[in-house]
């Protein structure tokens, strides 16, 4: 055996290494195992100030930099909230039509919220999240979650109705799901953009308590409990300045007061003026130039508000660059988080499971507003028993018409949508047939399709002839996507049903008045007829699984559970924001002044003692529930303390069905006016015929507090409180009382 030289070869081995070039140290920022503010920090000391400026805003309709010199990628956002959008082009709003980019349109977040049931919402986002990352998308621009304060807002459809514990418990699993894919949502409209008439401008004064109390929650859940990474501001101005740059609101209160690390993204042309810009909060400026709509521009990107304007700023000393450095280190943060985050799942589009996702929550979310006999003879049509057909009879435009095109950005291109009427052909076959009855045209922003009226006349004519032989009519219309119904951009001009469908339900029912009804909108509308519809069903905006969740719920395979999230006014006027007129809604186009306060909803039905025609937390089922009385842990609570109230739900009914318990809390008497009653807690409980479970409220003096607008805090009045426990919120069944001790 040859003998070695050992020394030998180590020298040889080191005067090699020597030679060979030196593995390079992997910078900080670039390094995945350090903690994030660190790779900020890096990546920020290696910026140029132009590199920092170019990340403030877009280079692209839907894309802002990254910084091409070092590695870190570009962000991509796209519209939410219900779906993925279609791809737009670099420059313009105009679809690309590409013809991979077909994806699940999941139920509208009305519809979300309507299923009272926190654990569908975080399937929701994570199914959202899962696609969006398929399509290679780092921001969601959603969820929304302005409060529903009038039934004429164009965009009620995206957000999660009037009450701001229901949307602040739903919003935040929605984010959770959406973010854990390494996808950041957006919730939207910070703030108070909660009509869509004269939004550009329109300047919103209103009080520190109803901004706190009701406004504010929701978006405060999805920042602080959901650990939102981007929020988007509104169009609108608020107390004189605009929300997309606005120190009260967005310096104060969001960066402040809930210490949000993320980036606050404009609206899409929501930035009015460079150095507010750079001022006030806004981190990222998109869209700008475009009126934000419609129109294109002959402007390049550098010339938005946050971009040559901006750093000609910086450099000249007229706004700081501590400015500047903020927003890129939010932005880094946001692009670690994401776009350079390589842990992050791949995601998944248009799967069976996603439209298992969508169709339990259309089924979850309808909402069974009446089910009456029809007459001594005839019993309850719902759920329809098809032996009793032999010819069933489906009405409405809805029935046909694809409601995932319109509305605006929320507008999805799907790769399947099931239609009303293609539900109930899979269900009932050749018992089915159909007449339009009405037609509405397409429109968008604002070019509306007049339909003449011989048209109407024989569509109505026709419908009705037929209407006279069949055994049971499923009426389907409501409201669409169209311009001044639920779409951006504009309100609502009238609270009625649109397409002259009061007219055609009306003789139709004097023909035959065995008639369901299923009402597709985002938005509640005037039933002159109701007295004369046996049954009524809420379904809202359905998305892919439209068809097939609403005939499983109207065949009775699934027993309907969702519960009114905004409550439905007799007449416009008995809406608390309406009743205050003009200065209050729409305002005089410069100004309006949220006069109702803090009575948003059925806090104003309540309390004002004006009966809805269905309450907010309304909704019956096919079985029925029986509320034990309920019990406290303890009739006094300390400030420090909390109660638990528990009370049994049980079936009483011959089918298993989902109950939504809940409870309202009412402060017998305060210092500062409150609404007769609050919600401050729910739960959703599955029950098997003749099963029962004890359902369980644990109430601490957060729940009993309100907003102090004298001393800027939420303060709990000792005294006597109420705690009301019931399936609506005028469907009480027991309260208990309790005291708030020193
Ligand atoms: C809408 C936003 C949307 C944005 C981008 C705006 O017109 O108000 O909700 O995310 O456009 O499409």
């Amino acid at each position: 055996m040859k003998i070695v030289n050992k020394s030998l070869i180590t020298a040889c081995m080191l005067s090699l290494a020597a030679t060979m070039p030196m593995k390079a140290q992997t910078a900080i920022y670039l390094d995945k195992n350090q903690p994030i503010e660190a790779r900020v920090q890096d990546a920020l000391s290696r910026m140029t100030l132009e590199e920092k400026v170019a990340m403030t805003h877009a280079q692209s309709k839907f894309s802002s930099p990254g910084v091409p010199r070092l590695g870190i990628p570009e962000l991509w956002w796209s519209d939410g909230p219900h779906g993925v959008r279609a791809e737009i082009e670099w420059n313009s709003w105009a679809y690309a039509n590409w013809t991979n980019d077909s994806i699940t349109a999941f139920p509208a977040l009305t519809c979300l919220a309507a299923t009272w049931n926190p654990e569908l919402s975080y399937e929701y986002g994570n199914a959202l999240g899962e696609e969006a990352r398929y399509r290679k998308k780092d921001v969601i621009l959603g969820p929304g979650v302005n409060m529903y304060r009038h039934p004429l807002n164009g965009r009620n459809f995206e957000y999660m109705g009037e009450d701001p514990y229901l949307a602040s418990v739903m919003v935040v699993p929605y984010v959770k799901g959406v973010q854990q894919n390494g996808v950041a949502t957006s919730t939207k409209h910070f703030a108070l953009n909660d009509q869509e008439k004269w939004r550009g401008h329109i300047n919103v004064e209103l009080s520190d308590r109803a901004l706190h109390e009701i406004y504010l929650p929701p978006f405060k859940a999805a920042i602080v409990d959901g650990e939102g990474w981007t929020i988007m501001g509104a169009y609108n101005k608020i107390r004189g300045q605009h929300a997309c740059h606005n120190e009260f609101l967005l310096n104060e209160i969001l960066k402040g007061d809930w210490g949000f690390d993320g980036v606050v993204v404009t609206d899409w042309g929501g930035a009015h003026d460079t150095k507010e810009a750079a001022l006030y909060g806004l981190d990222v400026e998109m869209g700008s130039y475009t009126n934000g709509l419609t129109s294109e521009s002959k402007f390049g990107y550098n010339n938005y508000y946050l971009a040559d304007n901006y750093l000609a700023m910086l450099k000249s000393g007229e706004v700081p660059m501590i400015t500047v450095d903020d927003k890129a280190s939010r932005i880094l943060r946001l692009i670690f988080r994401t776009s350079m985050n390589t842990d992050r799942p791949w995601g998944s589009q248009a799967t069976e499971e996603h439209a298992a996702v969508a169709r339990q929550i259309g089924e979850e979310g309808i909402v069974l507003l009446k089910n009456e006999p029809v007459s001594k003879k005839v019993a309850k049509l719902l759920p329809i028993d098809a032996a009793k057909y032999n010819k069933i009879l489906v009405v409405g435009e809805n029935a046909t018409r694809s409601l995932t095109k319109g509305g605006g950005s929320s507008e999805l291109k799907v790769k399947e949508e099931v239609s009303p009427l293609e539900g109930l052909q899979a269900k009932y076959g050749d018992k089915v047939v159909y007449a339009k009855g009405y037609k509405s045209g397409r429109s968008m922003y604002g070019n509306v399709e007049v339909i003449s009226p011989s048209i109407e006349d024989s569509l109505r004519a026709e419908a009705v002839a037929m209407a006279k032989s069949a055994d049971l009519i499923v009426y389907v219309g409501g409201l669409n996507k169209n311009h001044e119904q639920d779409c951006e951009a504009g309100d609502r001009t009238t609270y009625g049903l649109p397409f002259a469908q009061d007219q055609l339900i009306n003789e139709l029912l004097t023909v035959n008045p065995n008639m369901i009804m299923a009402l597709l909108s985002g938005n509640a509308v005037e039933m002159p007829w109701i007295k004369k519809v046996p049954a009524v069903l809420q379904g809202w905006y359905l998305g892919s699984q439209a068809g097939n969740a609403l005939a499983n719920v109207l065949s009775g395979e699934t027993n309907p559970s969702g519960k009114l999230p905004f409550s439905f006014p007799v007449k416009l006027a008995d809406n608390g924001a309406i009743h205050y007129g003009e200065q209050s809604y729409p305002g005089d186009s410069i100004n309006q002044t949220y006069l109702e306060d803090i009575l948003v909803g059925y806090r104003w039905h309540d309390t004002k003692k004006i009966p809805a025609q269905y309450s907010f937390g309304h909704g019956l089922s096919y079985t029925t529930f029986a509320f034990s009385k309920p019990e406290i842990s303890s009739k006094k609570m300390t400030k420090d303390g909390s109660v638990v109230v528990s009370v049994n739900v049980k079936n009483t009914g011959d089918r298993a069905g989902k109950e939504v318990v809940q409870l309202y809390i009412k402060d017998k008497k305060s210092s500062l006016p409150r609404p007769e009653k609050e919600l401050k807690g729910f739960k959703k409980v599955l029950l098997e015929p003749g099963q029962e479970q004890e359902v369980s409220f644990t109430i601490t003096p957060k729940e009993l507090s309100f907003y102090n607008d004298q001393d800027g805090k939420w303060i709990a009045e000792p005294g006597e409180f109420e705690a009301f426990i019931g399936n609506s919120s005028t469907n009480i069944k027991e309260q208990v009382s309790f005291q708030l001790v020193q």
